[in-house]
């Protein structure tokens, strides 16, 4: 089993305190809380009846995701509801839609943070900070009394077009399994059980319910199937959702080398996989495969399961196990042990300073010429603020991590809960904070509508700031990497009118800038949350200095990804007929799909920086890459035990404080056969002006392994490999500045 757990989360573990004063008094046997989960799980299969065992394996319908479909009563009002088994005991599972925040307030006149995206957040590489993003969701649904979230996105960035990168967390399974784990882990701990999806390889949203995802087994093993293995290992979450697309043929909801021999012989997982919305195709097939729970309806795990295992198609002890590990997992949370959840008011205050302080560590800096940033407020005179509604909010993601905008969506408060695929607005106002920072300077907006009047606008001003959009949501991808709405001709307007222009980029994930060499700033906010202006304009000023690092390579050009074209984007949907439940009556319609398609995913494990180095392709800016206002030094770089613990230095050589974020890198001795290195450790280390600190950083081995696949086809025999030979190990502010080397022989 791979050490990461331990190798790589300083969290604390779940704690159930005495302070917990909902905890019950002992009605059954399994109430005694010194067993433990599993013990606990097995006593209550022992007494459930076929058709209770039934109950728990599927959702009782879309609840208010889906106009026709009655909510049940019991339910809060989320995207579905498996009601309990009162006479044993077991509380109803609530799950609602929560990546970036929980979703559907609106509903129920509630409120929710919007935190910055999680790619964002990822940006901090701070487990810490993803640990407080988990704490914030979690204690808004404790309060809401809803005990599952769904969110927990960490399928990898192949496809920087891809709408729901956004959801994730980058490009790097070293990276995007940390930051997912620790999210998981700060999550789980408020007692609201966690899942992590889209699993896997839905790293696109163009024909997601029916593209088959074409790919090597070391290959998966290396990239995506990493970062699922190493945010598992950290946070034991309760559930894993299993995702639309096919995966070398078979649907990954019923995908017996997903399901049954990767997530849970190899990774251990203990908790239940449940499909995504609509995800499931087969009762025996699918159970047989690993899928443990049908979301959100009963069409194959109702009857047909129930069938299905009186007739000895799947055994019944496979269905104690689909019901053993959701109960498992709802007693390791603490589910059961504190339900009903007292009710609460969210704390709108706490959450939006912890959406501040997460955004101000994930926005980066991408550019500083001359040092025009940070802004002088006591001599600035005059700033353009132009484009992206930047005189009242910030830009959100959409789909089902859609969060309702307090106030209804600030560039149209007359709406309540978002449409789907609405461009949300939330009520965090640049301008505002950017005139409270300056305050003796004359700061004033242009919408940015037309090129040349917000040039015009912009050349009697002394800085120019241009906001520039891209909202991306759930079930669309973007054709290119290409602003829309024409803002490159915007930018190169008002660059053009004013040579000290900056460039906020309110983005889901990598553009493209071929105005980049006429700007002298740039900074990526991502989707940066309800405190985002707030962040921003300190980041601006210099109340807070830069430290997040680039999640994801940013591309020159579409043309320079490895596939240039999206796999089906080109193709012309057909209606085809599908079954739903609606209100307990089965109806078949017709719905728009795209005809099956592979995507053939050519370039394996060389995902974003890897398929740069590898491929010799110059991108616009590097995975790893970050600006900051003072400068580093690195030194002494020694790598020990094998290649498990690595240690540098790094010394803050500017006269302001600042986190530096410490990166290494390790190349594999030639029989790997990659020309490519590989993130194996990294540190984000606050240093004051002059001070210098050594780190040490463990390295778990499955990061120097390569996943052999046996010779003779027999998967049993596959595993990773330390191949014997020599290591470089690189490590710098990064993937492309790497100033220390180390080399070391790894024997047999
Ligand atoms: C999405 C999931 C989401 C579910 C419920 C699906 O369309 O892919 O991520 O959790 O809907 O809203």
């Amino acid at each position: 089993m791979v050490a990461f757990a331990a190798a790589l989360c300083t969290a604390p573990v779940l704690s159930l305190s005495a302070q917990d004063h909902n905890s019950k008094t002992q009605h059954h046997p399994w109430d005694n809380k010194s067993l433990s989960p599993d013990e606990r799980a097995d006593m209550v299969v022992k007494e459930m009846t076929l058709d209770e065992k039934i109950q728990l394996v599927h959702g009782a319908g879309w609840g208010v995701l889906r106009a026709g479909d009655p909510v049940d009563p019991h339910s809060n009002f989320a995207a579905s509801y498996v009601p309990g088994i009162e006479r044993l005991g077991i509380p109803g599972i609530d799950l609602a839609d929560s990546a970036v925040g929980a979703r559907m307030a609106a509903y129920q006149s509630r409120y929710a943070t919007l935190l910055p995206s999680t790619l964002g957040a990822a940006a901090s590489w701070d487990p810490e900070g993803a640990q407080l993003y988990g704490d914030v969701i979690g204690r808004e649904l404790r309060a809401w009394g809803t005990n599952m979230s769904i969110g927990g996105g960490v399928d990898l960035m192949r496809e920087p077009r891809n709408g729901r990168n956004f959801e994730y967390a980058g490009e790097d399974p070293l990276l995007a399994g940390t930051m997912t784990g620790n999210l998981m882990k700060g999550l789980q701990a408020e007692h609201v059980m966690g899942d992590i999806k889209h699993y896997a390889f839905n790293d696109q949203e163009t024909g997601r319910d029916i593209g088959n995802a074409i790919i090597g087994h070391r290959a998966a093993r290396e990239s995506d199937l990493l970062a699922f293995q190493i945010a598992i290992a950290i946070s034991d979450p309760a559930g894993v959702m299993c995702s639309y697309n096919r995966v070398n043929g078979d649907y990954a909801c019923e995908n017996d080398w997903l399901l049954n021999q990767v997530l849970k012989k190899d990774f251990h997982f203990k908790g239940w996989v449940l499909s995504d919305w609509g995800g499931t195709h087969s009762a025996a097939k699918a159970a047989l495969a690993g899928l443990d729970q049908e979301m959100p309806e009963d069409i194959y795990f109702g009857e047909p399961l129930k069938q299905a295992v009186q007739k000895g198609e799947v055994p019944m002890l496979r269905l104690d196990d689909m019901d053993h590990r959701i109960l498992r997992s709802m007693f390791a949370t603490g589910v059961i042990d504190f339900s009903p959840y007292p009710r609460s008011v969210v704390d709108p205050f706490k959450g939006r300073d912890d959406a501040q302080h997460i955004a101000e560590e994930s926005i980066v800096l991408l550019k500083n010429a001359n040092n025009l940033l940070p802004l002088n407020a006591s001599s600035i005179h005059s700033i353009a603020l132009i484009g992206s509604h930047a005189d009242v909010g910030v830009l959100s993601g959409g789909g089902s991590a859609q969060v309702d905008a307090p106030g209804g969506n600030a560039i149209d408060p007359h709406t309540g809960s978002a449409h789907w695929g609405e461009t949300v607005y939330f009520p965090s106002s640049p301008l505002r904070y950017i005139r409270e920072h300056a305050p003796n300077a004359k700061v004033e907006f242009n919408a940015g509508d037309d090129k040349s009047a917000a040039a015009a606008f912009a050349k009697s001003a002394e800085v120019a700031i241009v906001f520039v959009h891209q909202p991306m949501h759930e079930g669309m991808d973007a054709k290119t990497l290409s602003l829309p709405d024409n803002q490159d001709a915007l930018v190169s307007a008002v660059a053009e009118a004013n040579p000290h222009t900056i460039v906020v980029l309110e983005t889901g994930g990598p553009v493209s800038m071929p105005w980049a060499e006429n700007v002298q700033g740039i900074f990526a906010a991502w989707y940066p949350g309800i405190g985002g202006a707030q962040a921003l304009a300190n980041l601006l000023f210099g109340d807070v200095n830069p430290s997040g690092k680039l999640p994801a390579t940013f591309a020159k050009r579409d043309e320079d990804l490895p596939h240039p074209v999206i796999a089906g984007m080109d193709l012309k949907p057909l209606p085809l007929e599908v079954e739903t439940n609606m209100g307990g009556h089965r109806i078949r319609h017709n719905e728009m799909r795209l005809p099956a398609f592979d995507v053939n995913y050519t370039e394996g494990a060389k995902i974003g920086y890897k398929w740069y180095e590898a491929q010799h392709i110059q991108p616009l800016f590097w995975f790893g890459f970050g600006l900051s206002y003072t400068t580093y030094e690195y030194s002494n770089l020694k790598v020990e035990d094998h290649g498990r613990e690595v240690t540098l230095t790094v010394k803050n050589t500017g006269s302001r404080a600042g986190a530096e974020i410490a990166e290494v890198y390790a190349e594999l001795p030639a029989a790997a056969n990659e020309n490519y290195k590989r993130l194996v450790a990294f540190d984000r280390i606050p240093l004051a002006p002059g001070e210098s600190k050594t780190v040490t950083m463990k390295i778990d081995p499955t990061l120097l392994s390569i996943y052999k696949e046996a010779k003779n086809g027999d998967e049993a025999k596959d595993g990773w490999d330390l191949l014997p030979g020599e290591y470089k190990f690189v490590a710098g502010p990064s993937s492309s500045t790497t100033p220390l080397t180390a080399t070391l022989h790894i024997g047999k």
